[in-house]
């Protein structure tokens, strides 16, 4: 009886003793966290953040940002991924920068915002971090849509041109060469489609966001019109050509070779009813290539690209699309931000973007590189399209100016307003703007 007492008081003491132990554990395990964290926290990784639209934050999360943080361990780069739309990705920064500091420190951006960020003072100038020679690597409109009054601000990541994709095989088997003119394309099409060999001829992208412009400016072209000349900020939305180019894109959902819901329609919505074989033609940017051609698309191996078609006294328009990077004003990382800008501009990392995602690079030796052209075989090609691709007029009010052609245009393909009465407004709504 005694002995189990002091038993009991033994076993008491040696509980309380192991919680004073246990505590006493963990307080010296706290300590020295607290400790090892103190220098730690000095030494924790510099993020640096990044916007950019959903479709494009893939091929960057698959392989380039592994490489660069492998390379740099200090600097975590954070996707934050945005709309689809360039033009809403625009309004994100837009208001990220207007409500003061940015939380983006690096900015990716589309060829058309350059004029209207560098005006804003939202981002760091460049032009000395970088030498001619080193510039001349990449390809000359791409540098220079990243310019505003002599100076750099962004430096290319990636080029785009808008292309014409058709069906090969179909074109072939019925005969056909590949479109030249206006004419041939809607002849094809109709053609094909009476054959039931397809259900639509052609598709584009008619939303009334910035696809539309991008779209329009290669039908512009092709019928000899302009939009507006950056030089003089003459506008020609009510010219003739520019009517005509409207008539010919109305006239495709009258007689059916595009589906009434083309002017509802974004890159990814026009690329799937492609790749599904549902369509002859397909206006699009160069990543449907290797999308197109997966194993899993149903027109694998079945497709060509070509620049778009023309009129006899209009010119084959590609648009110049394409994405650079620059560094925000007000980021506590500006160094850091460069070396990522460095590193994602280069050679080996274009490479393998470009070998991932399909895209067009900047650098002009990677559109011969035998790597590249064993995947695409077409970009010693689109190089020579690249230098000769039609601009979206690279002033400061490009937004508002795009803004007042999406509106309008949209308005005249979904028969809410003529052509000639939505352009006409247009034209004066952009004189008005530029002050002409
Ligand atoms: C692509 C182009 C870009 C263009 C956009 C329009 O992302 O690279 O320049 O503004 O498409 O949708």
């Amino acid at each position: 009886m005694l002995n189990l007492q002091v038993v009991n008081k033994f076993r008491k003491i040696f509980q309380k003793l192991k919680f004073r132990v246990a505590a006493i554990f963990i307080a010296v395990v706290f300590g020295i966290a607290i400790l090892s964290i103190q220098p730690a926290q000095t030494q924790q990784p510099v993020v640096l953040n990044l916007l950019m639209t959903a479709p494009d934050a893939q091929p960057w999360r698959q392989g380039i940002i592994k490489d660069f943080e492998a390379k740099n361990p200090g600097i975590r780069i954070n996707i934050v991924e945005g709309p689809n739309a360039t033009n809403l990705l625009e309004d994100l920064y837009t208001s990220a920068f207007i409500l003061g500091d940015s939380p983006y420190d690096l900015v990716n951006m589309d060829v058309i915002w350059t004029p209207k960020f560098a005006a804003a003072g939202w981002l760091l100038d460049l032009t000395d971090k970088i030498t001619q020679q080193e510039l001349a690597a990449f390809s000359r409109l791409d540098v220079e849509g990243r310019r505003y009054k002599g100076k750099l601000y962004a430096i290319p990541m990636r080029s785009d041109v808008g292309m014409l994709y058709y069906r090969e095989d179909l074109l072939k088997e019925a005969g056909f060469n590949p479109p030249e003119s206006f004419d041939d394309l809607v002849k094809i099409s109709q053609s094909l489609q009476e054959k039931n060999k397809v259900d639509w001829g052609y598709i584009w992208q008619g939303k009334q966001y910035e696809g539309l412009a991008a779209m329009f400016v290669e039908i512009l072209e092709g019928f000899g019109g302009y939009w507006v000349n950056p030089e003089t900020l003459e506008v020609g939305l009510d010219q003739s050509e520019t009517l005509a180019a409207i008539e010919f894109l109305k006239n495709t959902i009258q007689i059916g070779i595009s589906p009434p819901g083309v002017t509802t329609y974004q890159e990814e919505e026009t690329r799937r009813i492609f790749q599904n074989g549902n369509s002859a033609f397909l206006r699009n940017w160069p990543y449907v290539w290797p999308l197109a051609n997966a194993e899993s698309s149903a027109v694998d191996g079945k497709i060509a690209i070509k620049p778009m078609v023309h009129t006899k006294t209009g010119n084959s328009g590609a648009c110049l699309g394409g994405w650079a990077l620059g560094i925000s004003k007000s980021t506590k990382h500006p160094e850091a931000a460069w070396k990522a800008i460095s590193y994602f501009t280069s050679e080996e990392a274009q490479r393998k973007f470009v070998l991932e995602a399909g895209f067009v690079p900047s650098r002009r030796s990677l559109f011969i590189d035998p790597q590249i052209v064993a995947k695409y075989p077409h970009y010693p090609e689109l190089l020579k399209i690249v230098d000769q691709a039609v601009l979206r007029p690279p002033i400061a009010q490009y937004a508002q100016t795009s803004d007042i052609l999406q509106r309008y245009l949209s308005a005249a393909l979904t028969s809410r307003m003529t052509p000639e009465a939505a352009m006409k407004n247009a034209a004066s709504e952009t004189r008005q703007l530029l002050g002409r």
